[in-house]
């Protein structure tokens, strides 16, 4: 598992400079692998969060990261930040996650390969880590967002995630002249069950679904009812809510899906990008999960580098509900799928970009 750090090491300037760096090292503490990708810094430095997970390999750890980073570089053009995409994956091998500390060694050797960037790239939560993590990170480098309020950070960003998400299906709905009235949410962590409490609040009848069979409780508190993964994925349904992590749509799955609308907060739903033109296709519209999941980064970015006020943080938050509309209405009058207007807007945006940021530290 481990990578060679000869050749793996700060592989720079790949095929369209992207991604620009990837840095994969072997922590000296913890000896576990450690994957640092910066996509791009063409509109500022690189954000992303820092995914602590079981992969089958180091290898499919490494490209999950690129995608990850890629899909961040997207995430801040579309949503208006002046940073870049990165990600860090530490790909693990089956297992209970490291602890005490152990789990210290690896934050400790994350914060180094971070801290090896010069400031190119800055990290936050992600699946496996947790504010109080970003604390151990910040020991060895101050370029981590979300560490604990009482920290001095913005503290965990699965609420303004959330409200992102919500902002989100409110705009599809009206834009689709739809009342989502049934809805399907698959995965119940942090975000996924606060979506489906803001759901619920509204009248939605749900269905949920989580590989976790612990989080049924959580299900039943909210009057919905529990199904396994495969058939909330098939689920006939207003809306269908990917809050899990693994590319779950794929192409296969297309052709049985029965819901109207996809719109989640998962990163890379989709198994490759070409299924969103299957979904399109199905006539199932897909909101691209890059605009529907930036709250996080977003509340982040505002308290903690543009010292934003609450109540400012979260009308940015909510601003992604017209952002989605604004691809929609694209895609809509161009004929083809909200994901290549997506697409083609971040691609504009990157391509135009006076290289104001790049290389620079996050400050
Ligand atoms: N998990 C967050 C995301 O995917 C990462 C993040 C949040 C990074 C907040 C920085 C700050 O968008």
């Amino acid at each position: 598992m481990s990578p060679n750090e000869k050749t793996a090491n700060s592989i720079q300037g790949e095929t369209n400079s992207r991604p620009e760096v990837l840095h994969a090292t072997t922590g000296t503490r913890s000896g576990l692998p450690i994957a640092v990708v910066v996509d791009s810094t063409v509109l500022g430095p690189a954000l992303g969060g820092c995914r602590i997970m079981a992969y089958h390999s180091w290898r499919d750890g490494v490209a999950d990261a690129q995608r990850l980073a890629a899909a961040m570089a997207e995430k801040c053009a579309l949503t208006g930040l002046a940073y870049g995409g990165g990600k860090t994956v530490v790909p693990l091998a089956a297992g209970p996650p490291p602890a005490g500390d152990q789990r210290r060694d690896l934050l400790l050797d994350i914060g180094d390969a971070i801290a090896a960037l010069g400031g190119r790239y800055a990290t936050g939560p992600d699946v496996g880590t947790t504010p109080v993590d970003m604390s151990v990170i910040a020991s060895r480098t101050p370029h981590v967002f979300c560490r604990p309020v009482a920290h001095g950070g913005s503290g965990d960003s699965s609420s303004p995630t959330a409200e992102g998400v919500l902002s989100a299906i409110r705009a599809l709905a009206a834009h689709q002249h739809l009342r989502f009235t049934t809805a399907a949410v698959v995965g119940l962590g942090g975000v996924g069950l606060r979506v489906a409490r803001g759901l619920a609040a509204t009248g939605t009848r749900l269905l949920t679904a989580d590989i976790d069979e612990r989080r049924r409780g959580a299900a039943e508190e909210l009057g919905a009812a529990w199904l396994p993964v495969a058939d909330a994925l098939r689920a006939e349904v207003d809306l269908l809510v990917p809050a899990a992590t693994g590319e779950m749509i794929t192409r296969d799955l297309v052709a049985q899906m029965r819901c109207r609308c996809v719109l989640g907060p998962a990163n890379n739903q989709l198994d490759d990008p070409e299924t969103a033109e299957e979904l399109h296709a199905h006539g199932i519209t897909w909101a691209p999960d890059t605009v529907v999941s930036a709250g996080g980064v977003i509340h982040a970015v505002a308290i903690e580098r543009e010292r934003a006020t609450a109540q400012q943080a979260h009308q940015r938050v909510m601003a992604i509900g017209d952002t989605l509309t604004t691809i929609l209405n694209e895609a809509r009058s161009r004929g083809f799928s909200p994901a290549r207007a997506a697409q083609e807007r971040a691609g504009t945006l990157l391509a135009q970009a006076p290289n104001p940021g790049r290389g620079a530290p996050v400050g």
